[in-house]
C-alpha cells in the first residue's frame, strides 16, 4: 500500500511538532518546512529522517516551495507569526509572513492532487464575542494586526476551495496546551508561563483579577480531530477547535498550586473565550478526551 505523505509548515513549533507525532504514528511520511523562528529542531529530532523530513524554509520568502508539495496527500498549515503584541509593534512583518505565506502554500499545494488542505485559523477572529459558547456563524471583530492576518489567510484558504476546487477546512483553534508549548518568552500562553515559574520556583503571575475565562484545548484532542477530518469527506469548511469548556486563569493556578502575582491586563484580550464545537462534534464523531486537570498534570509529571 502506498504510503500517505503530509506536509506540515511550521511543523518545528509546538502544535505542528506534535501533530508529526501523531500522523508518523497512524504510518504517514511526514515534510517539515520551517523556518524556526520559533520553532525547535529538537521538537522533531527524536524522529527516524526516512519518516519525518526537515527542511528550513522560510514560507513567505522562498521561490521553491512547489517541490516540496510534489506528490502530497495532505497539507497541514500552521507556520505563522503566533502572538499578539508583537503583531501591535510590526504588522508589516505579521502581514508579510502570515498572510503572504499562506498564499504561497496555497498556490504550492493547488498544483497537487491533495486530498485535504488543513489551515490554522484562530479564535481571536471573535474578539471579544458577545455570545457564548461562541459558534462559528458569531460576528468576526478583529482586534489586532494578528487577528486580521490569522483571518486573512483563512479567507484565502476558503476561496481557495471554492475558486479552485481545493480540498481546503480551516480550524479556528482556541488556547491549544500540551508537550512542548513555549515556555519561554515574554508573551508565552499563560500554561507556558506557570510550567516555567513553577519549575523554577516563581510566583504564577496573573493577568488581572484571573476571573477571565478561556477554552483549553489538549494538543493531543486537537491532532485528533485533524485525523478525523483527513479521513472525511468534508471540504470547504470552518470550524471551531476548543474544548467546548472555559477555565479560569484563578482555576489554573489552582491546579499549578504555586504562590501568585498579579499584572496589568492586556490590550486586545477578551474576557470570556468558549468555543461552540457541537458543529465539529456532529460532522466527525470526535470529542475532546483530556480534562485539564489531567493535561496539566502530565505536563507537570514530564
Ligand atoms: N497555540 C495556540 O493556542 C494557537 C491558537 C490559535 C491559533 N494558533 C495557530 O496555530 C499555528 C501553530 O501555532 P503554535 O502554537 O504551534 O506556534 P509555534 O510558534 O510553536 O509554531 C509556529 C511554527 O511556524 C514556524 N514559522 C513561522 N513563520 C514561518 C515562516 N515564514 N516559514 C516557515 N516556518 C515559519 C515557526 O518557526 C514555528 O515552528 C499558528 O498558525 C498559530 O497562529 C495557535
Amino acid at each position: 500500500m502506498r504510503v500517505s505523505k503530509s506536509i506540515i509548515t511550521g511543523g518545528a513549533g509546538f502544535i505542528g511538532s506534535n501533530l508529526a507525532d501523531h500522523l508518523v504514528r497512524i504510518g504517514h511520511k511526514v515534510v517539515v518546512l520551517d523556518n524556526f523562528v520559533s520553532g525547535k529542531k529538537s521538537n522533531i529530532s527524536h524522529h527516524n529522517k526516512k519518516k519525518v523530513k526537515l527542511f528550513k524554509i522560510d514560507i513567505s520568502k522562498s521561490k521553491k516551495l512547489e517541490k516540496y508539495f510534489r506528490g502530497a496527500d495532505y497539507v497541514f498549515h500552521l507556520a505563522a507569526l503566533a502572538q499578539i503584541i508583537p503583531s501591535i509593534k510590526n504588522p508589516k512583518k505579521y502581514f508579510m509572513n502570515n498572510v503572504k505565506g499562506t498564499l504561497n502554500v496555497l498556490e504550492a499545494a493547488k498544483k497537487e492532487k491533495i486530498k485535504k488542505f488543513i489551515y490554522a485559523a484562530s479564535s481571536s477572529c471573535y474578539g471579544n464575542p458577545k455570545k457564548f459558547p461562541t459558534s462559528e456563524k458569531d460576528k468576526i471583530d478583529l482586534k489586532h494586526p494578528y487577528a486580521v492576518t490569522k483571518f486573512m489567510g483563512e479567507e484565502l484558504v476558503m476561496k481557495y476551495a471554492t475558486v479552485y476546487k481545493m480540498p481546503n477546512i480551516s480550524f479556528r483553534f482556541f488556547n491549544v496546551y500540551g508537550p512542548r508549548l513555549s515556555t519561554s518568552g515574554q508573551y508565552s500562553a499563560v500554561i507556558g508561563k506557570f510550567l516555567s515559574q513553577t519549575k523554577s520556583k516563581k510566583a504564577l503571575t496573573i493577568v488581572g483579577d484571573g476571573k477571565q475565562t478561556r477554552d483549553f484545548i489538549h494538543v493531543d484532542d486537537l491532532a485528533n480531530a485533524f485525523i478525523k477530518v483527513i479521513k472525511s469527506k468534508l471540504v470547504n469548511k470552518i470550524y471551531n477547535l476548543g474544548s467546548g469548556k472555559s477555565t479560569s486563569i484563578n482555576t489554573i493556578a489552582k491546579i499549578f498550586k504555586g504562590k501568585r502575582r498579579h499584572i496589568a491586563i492586556r490590550p486586545g484580550e477578551p474576557r470570556t473565550s468558549l468555543a461552540n464545537i457541537t458543529k465539529l462534534k456532529k460532522d466527525i464523531n470526535w470529542k475532546p478526551k483530556i480534562s485539564i486537570q489531567s493535561g496539566i498534570k502530565n505536563l507537570l509529571d514530564c
